[in-house]
């Protein structure tokens, strides 16, 4: 149990042992292929060893009794949820049950205490271990039998339908079928999935984080979903079989390239590469070839900085700071997640730790006055019982 939960309980006077229901839901990492699954392609995302923990347990009446330990908040939802609260982390449980109840089933009264340890604004997806983590408690709780991607894919329709955010179903879908043994290769139309290993002898991953949430991230992401779909729209004409932009060949694209807005050219660019440099990563860690598998992170960060347009200056300079001004120790680097802030994950030598992040601590506090922190990468289970 999280060190803070236990404070909770204890100061509430409640005992572990009365919360029969206990979960870990983790957070994610992602190795490559960023915003390429809501185009139908492919990732190579992990769950972390941080994550959720939630403490469940039946009560009388007809309301869960909700308490977030770490916003220090707590709140009653009437059952059956009718609509969003207006309070994010109570609707992200909300739109999970309004899900189950679409369903057709009745919810019961719980009482949920919960409480993690991903870093806030991380980008390590603690939304989606929210989500994920109740998805998985319900489908418990109402012996409902939906496998764990179902629940992936109920998880992201909430956050489609009823929160209102047109992500893809990446994060949630990692959380629930990670694999403590390596990221998994995810095809995000197929939904089929392999683990695979991202050890690379004598490597590490490192997160750097750039302690940076740009609000323009929530304004840009439905747009940039927008653009996709423009893209897709100009294929089919040409290639009406076309399903998914994800499908569409360097070829295929290129017949339409210059019908397209020039946004929309860079956009539907960098989807297509990107979708191919999954595969390409796969097969470098597959045979440890440390140099292509960095010069994979460069060029995917170039592309969501020049084409996609999702990072920032603070990440640009961490992320150039690493692979270029150390270059050597560190094989390559690229911001991670949705962009406009958050983290790096870079791949570096193992002896060379504790130079670069001296290093980057230094240079990013002189040029932002800000502090960045470090998580090295420990992949974990996806969703499990405690
Ligand atoms: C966010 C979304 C994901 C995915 C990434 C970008 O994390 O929730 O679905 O699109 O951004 O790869």
């Amino acid at each position: 149990m999280l060190p803070h939960i236990a404070e909770y309980l204890a100061a509430n006077s409640l005992s572990e042992a009365s919360f029969p229901i206990r979960l870990h839901s983790p957070g994610r990492i992602n190795i490559i292929g960023e915003h390429t699954d809501y185009t139908g392609g492919w990732v190579m995302p992990a769950a972390i060893d941080k994550g959720i923990e939630f403490y469940a347990r039946r009560i009388e009446g007809s309301s869960l009794v909700l308490h977030a330990v770490d916003l220090n908040k707590s709140q009653k939802l009437p059952l059956p949820v009718t609509g969003k609260t207006g309070e994010l982390w109570v609707d992200y449980l909300a739109g999970i049950v309004e899900q189950f109840q679409q369903m057709g089933q009745e919810v019961p009264s719980l009482e949920i205490v919960f409480g993690g340890n991903v870093p806030r604004g991380s980008g390590m997806s603690s939304s989606a271990a929210l989500e994920g983590g109740m998805a998985f408690l319900l489908n418990e709780v109402l012996v409902a039998g939906l496998s764990r991607p179902e629940l992936a894919q109920l998880s992201q329709r909430s956050s489609n339908e009823f929160i209102g955010v047109p992500t893809g179903i990446m994060d949630q879908f990692a959380s629930l079928n990670g694999s403590p043994d390596g990221p998994i290769l995810l095809n995000c139309d197929s939904l089929n999935f392999e683990p695979i290993s991202a050890e690379v002898p004598g490597y590490s991953w490192l997160l750097v984080n750039s302690m940076v949430t740009h609000e323009l991230g929530s304004s840009e992401y439905p747009v940039r979903v927008a653009e996709c779909q423009e893209a897709l729209e100009a294929l089919q004409k040409v290639f009406p079989d076309l399903e998914k932009l994800s499908h569409a060949s360097p070829d295929q694209l290129a017949v339409v390239i210059n019908d397209l807005r020039p946004v929309v050219r860079k956009r539907a660019n960098y989807v297509v590469g990107e979708n191919i440099r999954v595969r390409q990563m796969a097969q470098a860690l597959k045979v440890g070839n440390v140099s292509k598998a960095g010069k994979l992170l460069n060029a995917t960060h170039a592309g969501l900085r020049d084409d996609f347009q999702v990072s920032c200056e603070e990440v640009d300079l961490l992320q150039f700071m690493a692979a270029e001004n150390f270059r050597g120790a560190v094989a390559g680097a690229r911001i991670m997640g949705g962009g406009f802030g958050g983290c790096t994950i870079n791949l570096v030598r193992s002896t060379e730790l504790n130079f670069l992040k001296a290093f980057l601590k230094n240079a990013y506090r002189e040029a932002y006055d800000k502090t960045p922190e470090f998580y090295e990468v420990n992949i974990g289970a996806g969703t499990k019982w405690l």
